[in-house]
Formats: structure tokens, sequence, C-alpha cells
């Protein structure tokens, strides 16, 4: 045998790159292209073929057969091809693949079978052989299941493309693969994730199981995937989620529930998400988000809110975050009264969020957050009125100086040490020292370069909590 397959393959043995090149063109299948550069590619790629060349030359690196009319791969359906690395088949009709149609193939790394529509069953023993396999690609076919024991020799595995199928549930083949780093199983018709499903994917960095319709997802079921960076798990049906879901992804950088049916945010879900930077819970119906959710985020860069139920958004809710670069807060019935005083102020000061429509009170309904003016009496916010003639809302102008925002400006300009000693009112010395002591801290602690002002856009609010917190009305405590 081994013997055999050294003759028929000697003169690919053969060191000279003239001779390899000579035997790459001239073992061309007739409706084929084929160009040796570094390696041997061979091109058959729409030729309308409806069988396999008889031939392939046997050191081929690469075959494109993309875009034929193929419907069936016998076993062996390539022969013995030594040298080849990638094999593309996307695009075609195959229906039936025989088991061991890729014997043969023993150093493949590649192999793309996307877009064949009548794929919907695949044997065990369909990819035996393919032991140094790194990268399948089944997406858009017409697959419902596959067999669990289907990837037992393909222990390399790195990244598996199922996407748009019609998988029920994540396949159990890819329980225990130690080596994948990327799953793609977006657009198919699971509805759960089983605490099992998901087991031993220890290198696993990327999963999406976006535009699904997941609607249940058991306690533990990610808890393998400590190196996962980029989660998908938007466009669901998810309504809640369970208290630790996301418990030991530390590596977490983009996690995104977008779309789904979540009505309130637990402060258990993000707690361990250390280096998270991106989070999407937009298109939601999130009525409530607890306070402290967002308090382990340190690396957040960008959260995303919009298009959801939320009528407030107390201040607790964020602190302590220690950075943020943009908040999507538009897309929600806000009510503007003094509890979001606080955001306007923040947005006043640092232009990172924009579009906060207001729903009520009635006196600036339609306005811009950033437009609703708050009086102030004695120096306590006064709520804009519940109106019934909408075309009184100048009524509610003010001309009261906001010193909160004056003060932000002052720590921005870092004019606060020297104004210090000046014996300013009683009130605000004391906040202020402490403020300017946990604006250091937080220096310090802060890992990323920032400049002083994006750093300051959370902490500074955060810091002045104590002294602003009589204006804040806190949300509807979850249960
Ligand atoms: C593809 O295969 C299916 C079933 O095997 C057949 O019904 C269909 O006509 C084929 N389509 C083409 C374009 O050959
Ligand atoms: C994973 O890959 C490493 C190195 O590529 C290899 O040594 C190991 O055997 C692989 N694991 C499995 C289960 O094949
Ligand atoms: C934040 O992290 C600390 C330390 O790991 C932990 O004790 C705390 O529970 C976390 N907060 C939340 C809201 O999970
Ligand atoms: C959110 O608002 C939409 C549209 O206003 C409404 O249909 C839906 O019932 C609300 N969801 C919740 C949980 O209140
Ligand atoms: C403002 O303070 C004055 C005196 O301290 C008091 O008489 C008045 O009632 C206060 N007004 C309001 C609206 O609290
Ligand atoms: C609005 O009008 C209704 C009935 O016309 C009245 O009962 C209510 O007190 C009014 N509300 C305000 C804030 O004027
Ligand atoms: C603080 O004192 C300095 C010098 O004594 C003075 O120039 C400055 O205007 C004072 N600032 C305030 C706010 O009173
Ligand atoms: C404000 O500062 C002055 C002088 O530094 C100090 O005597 C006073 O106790 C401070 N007030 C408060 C409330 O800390
Ligand atoms: C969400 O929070 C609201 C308001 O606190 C509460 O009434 C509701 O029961 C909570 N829903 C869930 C699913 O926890």
């Amino acid at each position: 045998m081994t013997a055999l397959a050294f003759a028929v393959c000697v003169l690919c043995l053969l060191p000279q790159a003239a001779l390899t090149r000579w035997a790459c063109a001239r073992a061309c299948p007739a409706s084929c292209s084929c160009t040796q550069e570094r390696s041997c590619s061979v091109l058959c790629d729409r030729s309308g073929l409806a069988e396999l060349p008889k031939e392939f030359p046997c050191e081929a690196s690469a075959i494109n057969l993309d875009k034929n009319r193929l419907k069936f791969l016998s076993e062996r359906a390539f022969g013995t091809l030594p040298s080849l690395k990638s094999l593309s088949l996307d695009h075609n009709n195959i229906s039936f693949i025989t088991p061991g149609a890729f014997k043969g193939l023993s150093n493949l790394v590649e192999l793309k079978m996307a877009h064949n529509e009548y794929i919907s069953y695949l044997h065990t023993r369909t990819f035996t052989g393919l032991k140094k396999l790194l990268r399948l690609d089944l997406s858009d076919c017409n697959l419902f299941n596959i067999p669990d024991r289907i990837f037992i020799e393909q222990t390399a595995l790195k990244e598996l493309l199922c996407f748009q199928n019609n998988f029920r549930r994540i396949p159990g083949a890819v329980r225990g693969m130690e080596n994948l780093t990327h799953i793609y199983l977006e657009r198919n018709k699971m509805e759960a994730v089983a605490y099992n499903s998901l087991l031993g994917l220890g290198s696993l960095r990327y999963l999406n199981l976006q535009e699904n319709r997941i609607n249940v997802i058991h306690e533990q079921s990610f808890q393998d995937l400590v190196r996962l960076e980029n989660f998908y798990l938007n466009d669901n049906l998810l309504s809640d989620l369970p208290r630790f879901a996301f418990k030991g992804l530390i590596r977490l950088k983009m996690l995104n529930l977008g779309g789904n049916q979540l009505t309130n945010v637990s402060k258990t879900w993000f707690g361990d998400l250390v280096e998270l930077e991106v989070l999407y819970l937009d298109r939601n119906q999130l009525l409530c988000i607890e306070e402290g959710t967002f308090e382990n985020l340190t690396s957040l860069i960008s959260l995303h809110l919009n298009s959801n139920n939320l009528t407030s958004l107390p201040l607790p809710v964020f602190q302590p975050v220690y950075f943020l670069g943009r908040l999507y807060l538009f897309k929600n019935p806000w009510e503007c009264d003094c509890s979001l005083k606080w955001l306007k102020q923040w947005m006043d000061s640092y232009k990172l969020v924009r579009d906060i429509p207001c729903a009520s009170p009635s006196s600036v309904a339609g306005l811009d957050l950033s437009q609703v003016v708050f009086p102030s009496a004695n120096g306590t916010c006064v709520n804009p009125a519940e109106l019934n003639l909408t075309t009184a809302s100048s009524d509610t102008a003010s001309t009261t100086e906001n010193r909160f925002h004056s003060l932000l400006s002052k720590l921005l300009q870092q004019e606060l040490r020297d104004e210090m000693g000046n014996g300013t009112e009683s009130r605000r010395n004391g906040t202020l020292q402490e403020a300017e002591d946990g604006q250091l801290s937080a220096g310090v602690r802060g890992q990323r370069a920032q400049t002083d002002q994006t750093l300051l856009c959370f902490m500074v609010p955060w810091l002045v909590l104590g002294w602003i917190r009589s204006e804040l009305v806190s949300c509807p405590s979850c249960t």
C-alpha cells in the first residue's frame, strides 16, 4: 500500500521546482486551469461540472470546484492527494457524500462545502481520514443535526462554520473539542442552550448564536468558555438570563444581547466581565437596570441601551464605571424629570451622548433632554410640569445657574486646587476634597491610557454623587 502510494506519487516527491510546475500543468483536468506559483492550484470553478474530473495533479495543494453542478461524492472521490491543503465545493448541488469521500486527503486543512442546499444529512464517517483539518465550512446547507461522533478524527479543528442551517440545538459533536476557536451557528433554529452543550471548549474565542430562537439558557452553559472574546446572542427570544450566565468569562471583549426580550438587567450578570469593551443591550424591552450592574466593567468603551422601554437611568446604575466612550440611549420613552438631570449635565459637558428624546412630562415631551431646563428653588431641582397644554413649555424656563455644571467645568480645567484655598461655600468644600482624592486614585487604578477628559466623563458624576444624591429618584428595584 505504502509502496503503491509512493509509486503513484513519485513525481511529487522530486524536489525540482521546474518539474513540479510541469507536473501541475500536465495533469490539469480538461475543464480546469492549473497554476503553479508557490504551490499547485487547480481552478475548476464555474465550469458547469456535473461530475468530478477523473484525476487531479497529484501535487495539487488547492482545488476550487465552486459553482458547479456536483451532486454526489463517492468514496475516495479525489483519489490520493497528499499535498492538498484546501478544497472548496461551495455552491454546488451536493446531496449525498459517501462515507470516506475524503480519504486520501490526509493533509487537508480547509474544507468548504457551503451553500449546498440539499445536504441535509452527514454520516458519522463523512470526514474519515481528515486528521489535519482546521477549518470546515458547512454554512447554508440544509442540516438539521450532525452525528455526535462525526469529528472523532478532527481533533485539531479550529473553525466550524455552520450558519444558516436548521440546527435545533448546538450539535453535540462540538463538545470537548478543545482546539476549536470559532463556532458560527447563527441563523439556525435553536431554542435553548443546554448546560452541557459547550463543555470543554476552553480555546473558544468566538461564538455566534445570533438570529436563532433561543429562549432558554441553562445555568452554567458557558462556564468552560474562559477564553471567549466575542459572543453574539443577539436577535433571539431571551426574556431572562440565568443569574450567573456569564460567570468566569473574564476575557470577553464584546457581548451582544441586542434584539431580545429582556426587561430587567440583573447586577449578577456582568460581574466577571472585567475586559468587556462593548456591550449591546439595544432593542430589548428594558424597564429596569439594577444598580451596580456595570460596576465591574472597568474596560467598557461603548454601551448600547437604545430602543428599549427605559424611562429613567439613575446614576448609581453606572457606578463606578471608570471609563465609557459612548453611551447610546435613543429610542426610549425617557421621563425627563430631575432624576435625569445628571445625564443632561453629563451630555452638556462631554458631548458623548446625544439623542435622548423626552416622552414625559408633557411640558417637555418631544424635546431632547439637552434642551430641557430644570428650574431650581432653594437649590433643589424642580420637575418640569405635567401640563394639559403642551404649548406652555417655555413656562419652565429658568435662569438658575447650574452649579453642578460649573463645578464639572472647573474640574476639567483643573482649577479646583487653586480655588480650594479660598474657603468657598462649606457644603461644597467637603465633597470636593473627596472628589479630588477619588479622582487621583482612580487614575492609578485605570489600566489603559486615557485622557483626563475621558476618564472624568464618568468619574466626576460618580464622585459628586453624594452631593446631588438628593436629586435622584431611584429606579424601581428589580426583583
Ligand atoms: C439539485 O439536486 C436536487 C435533488 O438532488 C434536484 O431536485 C435539483 O433539480 C438539482 N438542481 C440542479 C440545478 O441540478
Ligand atoms: C490541539 O492542538 C494541539 C496543537 O495544535 C495538539 O497538540 C493537540 O493534540 C490538539 N488537541 C487535540 C484534542 O487534538
Ligand atoms: C465585582 O467584582 C468583585 C470582586 O471580584 C465581586 O466581589 C463583586 O461581586 C462583583 N460585582 C458584581 C456586581 O458582581
Ligand atoms: C415596551 O414598549 C413597547 C412599545 O411601546 C410595548 O409594546 C411593550 O409592551 C413594552 N414592554 C414592556 C415590558 O413594558
Ligand atoms: C426657600 O427658602 C426659604 C427660606 O429659607 C423658605 O422660606 C422658602 O419656603 C423656601 N422655598 C421653597 C420652594 O422651598
Ligand atoms: C388636566 O386636565 C384634567 C381634566 O381636564 C384635570 O383634571 C387635571 O387636573 C389637569 N392637569 C393639570 C396638571 O393641570
Ligand atoms: C481665590 O483667591 C485668589 C487669590 O487670593 C483670587 O484671585 C481668586 O479670584 C479667588 N477665587 C475665588 C473664586 O474667589
Ligand atoms: C471647609 O473648609 C474649611 C477650611 O478649609 C474648613 O474649616 C471647614 O471645616 C470645611 N467644611 C467642611 C464641611 O468640611
Ligand atoms: C422587572 O422589574 C420590575 C420592576 O421592578 C418588576 O416588577 C418585575 O417583576 C421584574 N421582572 C422580572 C422578570 O424580574
